[in-house]
Parts: C-alpha cells; sequence; structure tokens
C-alpha cells in the first residue's frame, strides 16, 4: 500500500483524499468523507468510474480482456477444473486439496433435494409463467422453509445457507422446466456429478432410463465455470447491497435472480438467441448492424458489448470453442444459427463502429447456440446463468457480511425536483 493522496481545489479550500492500491488493478481514492468535508457527493449513474467494495474473489482486466478467479485464469479454471472446485474456490479462497473436495462435493449432493412442499409451490404458477420468474418467486420462497439458516451472524448457518443455496438451485431450476413442459419433476440422484444431475433432472422421463452424455456433461460443467462470478457487475451489487440491510442469504439470492434476468444482463443469451433467430441468414446482417449503429433505433447487437471488457471477453472465446464441441455431439454442426453468429462476428469485428466503440462479443454471444444445441428452450438460458452464478452472488455476500467494516449500503443523489412549495386545497388547484 502506498500512502499517496489525491487533491483537488473546491473553491478557495484544496481537499485531499487518500489513494488505497489494490493488489493489481487500478487504486482507489478513497471519497468516504467526501460529504463531511465539503457538503457535496460525488455523481457517477451507472458507476462507471465507483468501486462500490473491497474484493479478494474476482478480478477482471478489461482492457486486456483477463479474468481471474482468486488468482487463477478463467481458461486454466474452465480447462483443469470441475464446478464444484471452482464454487470452493470462490467460497474458500483456494482450490480444494483431494479430501477437502470430496468432503465439499459431499455436502453438496446431501443438499440437493428440497422440501417435499415446495413442490406444490409450482402449482400456483401458469404453466407458460417464464421460468425466471418462477425461479424469483421459489428461491425466495426458501426462506420460509429453513429457518435454521436464516441468521446471517452465525457463521455455520451462513455455511449451510450458502451449501444450500448452490446444492438446490439445479434442482429448483430443473422443476421450473419440468414445469413449463407438463412433465413430472424428477429427484437428484447421490451418485451423480453436479451437471449430469442437473442434465437427468432436465431430461429424464420416469418412464425410461436416462444415460448422461459425458461430453455434454463437462460442457455444461464448463459453461457453469465460466459465468460462476464476475466482479461487481449489476446481480451480484443487488445482492450486496439486499444483504447489507441484513436480509436473509434466500432473499438476496432471489433479488440477484430478478436483477439478472434483465436483457442488458443475464438475459442477453436469450435476447442473443432471438436476435439470430430474427436474422435468420448472413445476408440480412448488414441490415441489423445498421440498426445497431443508428442513433436513433434503440436496437442493439445482442450478446456485444459490456460495461468493462473492451477487448475479446475471455469467456467468450472459450464459449465459443465449447459451442463447437457440443455442436459436433448433438446438433449440427452446420447450424444456421451459428453460421449467422460466426459470419456477424466477423462482420462486427471489422466494422469501424465496433472497433471504435470497442464492442466485443461478451460471453451471452454463443452461449444460448450451445444450450440450445443441448436441448434448452430459450426461456432456460438465463435460468442456467443464474444457477451458475449463485455461488458468486453467495461468495460475494459472504465476504461482504464477514467484513468488520460492512454497513448498509445507501447511496445519496442529485435532486433537482420541485422546490419546498404548500399544499393548496383541491377547489383552489388548475
Ligand atoms: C453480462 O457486468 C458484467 O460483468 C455482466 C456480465 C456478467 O458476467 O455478470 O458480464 C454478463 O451482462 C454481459 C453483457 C450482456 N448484455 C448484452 O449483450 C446486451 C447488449 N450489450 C449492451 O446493452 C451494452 O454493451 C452493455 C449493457 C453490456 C454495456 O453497456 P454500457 O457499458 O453502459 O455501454 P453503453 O451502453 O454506454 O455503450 C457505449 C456505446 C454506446 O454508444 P454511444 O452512446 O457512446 O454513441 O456503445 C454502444 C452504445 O450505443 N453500444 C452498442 C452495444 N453496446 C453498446 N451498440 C450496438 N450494439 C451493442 N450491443
Amino acid at each position: 500500500m502506498t500512502d499517496k493522496n489525491a487533491s483537488f481545489a473546491l473553491g478557495n479550500e484544496t481537499l485531499s483524499f487518500p489513494i488505497k492500491d489494490g493488489s493489481i488493478g487500478p487504486s482507489v481514492i478513497d471519497i468516504s468523507k467526501l460529504y463531511g468535508a465539503s457538503k457535496m457527493f460525488t455523481y457517477d449513474p451507472g458507476f462507471t468510474s465507483t468501486a462500490s467494495c473491497e474484493s479478494k474473489i474476482t478480478y477482471i482486466d478489461g482492457d486486456e480482456g483477463v479474468l481471474l478467479y482468486r488468482g487463477y485464469p478463467i481458461e486454466q479454471l474452465a480447462e483443469h477444473t470441475d464446478f464444484l472446485e471452482t464454487c470452493y474456490l470462490l467460497l474458500y479462497g483456494e482450490l480444494p486439496t483431494a479430501d477437502e473436495k470430496e468432503d465439499f462435493v459431499g455436502r453438496v449432493t446431501r443438499h440437493t433435494m428440497v422440501h417435499e412442499q415446495m413442490n406444490r409451490f409450482y402449482s400456483g404458477f401458469r404453466r407458460d409463467a417464464h421460468p425466471m420468474a418462477v425461479m424469483v418467486g421459489t428461491v425466495g420462497a426458501l426462506s420460509a422453509f429453513y429457518h435454521d439458516s436464516l441468521d446471517i451472524t452465525d457463521p455455520f448457518q451462513r455455511m449451510v445457507a450458502s451449501i444450500r443455496m448452490i446444492a438446490k438451485m439445479p434442482t429448483i431450476a430443473a422443476m421450473a422446466y419440468k414445469y413449463s413442459i407438463g412433465q413430472p419433476f424428477i429427484y437428484p440422484k447421490n451418485d451423480l456429478d453436479y451437471s449430469s444431475n442437473f442434465l437427468r433432472m432436465c431430461f429424464a422421463i420416469p418412464c425410461e432410463e436416462y444415460v448422461v452424455n459425458p461430453i455434454l456433461s463437462r460442457a455444461l460443467d464448463r459453461i457453469f465455470i465460466l459465468h460462476a462470478d464476475h466482479e461487481q457487475n449489476a446481480s451480484t451489487s443487488t445482492v450486496r447491497l439486499a444483504g447489507s440491510s441484513g436480509a436473509n442469504p434466500f432473499a438476496c439470492i432471489a433479488a440477484g435472480i430478478a436483477c439478472l434476468w434483465g436483457p442488458a444482463h443475464g438475459g442477453a443469451n436469450e435476447a442473443a438467441l432471438d436476435m439470430l433467430t430474427e436474422i435468420g441468414t448472413p445476408d440480412r446482417i448488414p441490415h441489423y448492424v445498421a440498426r445497431a449503429k443508428d442513433k436513433n433505433d434503440p436496437f442493439r447487437l445482442m450478446g456485444f458489448g459490456h460495461r468493462v471488457y473492451k477487448n475479446y471477453d475471455p469467456r467468450a472465446k472459450i464459449m465459443q470453442q465449447t459451442c463447437h464441441d457440443v455442436l459436433k455431439i448433438v446438433g449440427n454442426p452446420d447450424d444456421p444459427l451459428l453460421q449467422v453468429a460466426i459470419e456477424l462476428e466477423r462482420i462486427a469485428l471489422h466494422d469501424e463502429y465496433f472497433i471504435e466503440k470497442k464492442l466485443y462479443p461478451n460471453i451471452d454471444f454463443y452461449s444460448g447456440i450451445t444450450l440450445k444445441a443441448m436441448g434448452f428452450p430459450t426461456s432456460m438460458f438465463t435460468v442456467l446463468f443464474a444457477v451458475a452464478r449463485t455461488v458468486g452472488w453467495i461468495a460475494q455476500w459472504k465476504e461482504m457480511i464477514e467484513d468488520p467494516s460492512q454497513k448498509i449500503g445507501r447511496p445519496r443523489q442529485l435532486y433537482t425536483g420541485a422546490v419546498r412549495r404548500d399544499v393548496t386545497a383541491v377547489a383552489d388547484r388548475g
């Protein structure tokens, strides 16, 4: 840490604030005392230049296209670990030893069932409800079932709630899918790994044995690793803000799911596939690229651009390879959607507008094609994102709760509304 200050003149005063250095990445100017010293706030809608917290979990270098989970490059984790190893790393800060992994996998496996009364919860939804609506409702309702892991001041209860969330999200997600297609729920099986269990709960039917394709299970596990955490993105910031009030972890995760649903965030994988489907054939791409560049047209190329990455999203590269691997097994390597995606990417990466604005494909660009080839409907794409991101939300929530300096998040505003005025009787208005 270097002892430096940032100073600026305000009127005839010079204000000075400490600069804090991280282990890597941009330093920060600690302005927590700015209002006391100036009676002024900073102003940063969208938080483009604001660090909301200190964290040791995930590091992103948007200019270099670097993503590290606890210091490990995402490329290496996707190649050499499985999702539950990555979950352990995000939660506890180190990759597990063989014994630690066996214990952790055992604890997660034994929490994959949900309370049997949860089954009845689903029947309150219309069959055509969007699965993300079901996820928001059912995950929030977990706090009505698990009263023994709601006390966030108790480290043991925090750990139990964390394991329960990671373990039950695939079950709840698979139940949402089964409910939407009118098929019976499939219980988890303890002799299957995390991703194989999820595939079986989604695609097995009681009338016949379901054999998990190990290549698809490995591909899905890799997709979960890629989506596991991503610094202080919108849904993670939502979970942190909800948790800062002391809300229980299930309610906080439900808030994160709600935020992730938006098409500018986790909903982009569903929106990207819908866009590729609407484009339909490569010859129609120039029309859509022109629309994306037109300031008067709200249309954006879904799956392109990122608040942080001003280079290729490192996850997108791995996602692209995974997409090809999956299409070789269960799709059509000449899938017209993939052809449109490859041509759209080629055009966009050579187009001045996208180069100047540093708009590259992000993780959502190829994930939709992959998940569709695996048999998931587009409405389930963001649900899978939520299943994977739950460990990131939980790890960030845990880090915040365990931070002794933690306090409720309560931003201020620039008020530009009406100044004080008196109420007049209704007869005297107008
Ligand atoms: C995720 O934060 C995270 O880490 C998120 C995530 C995670 O893992 O949690 O990485 C997951 O959400 C990935 C992003 C998925 N969203 C999409 O693919 C939706 C399409 N992308 C855009 O909506 C947009 O790029 C955002 C929302 C992702 C980022 O928007 P920013 O940072 O607020 O940037 P901006 O909207 O200010 O855009 C900068 C310029 C603008 O032009 P100007 O006003 O400067 O002239 O680039 C343009 C935008 O119009 N632009 C696009 C574009 N994205 C930005 N133009 C066309 N197509 C696009 N996709």
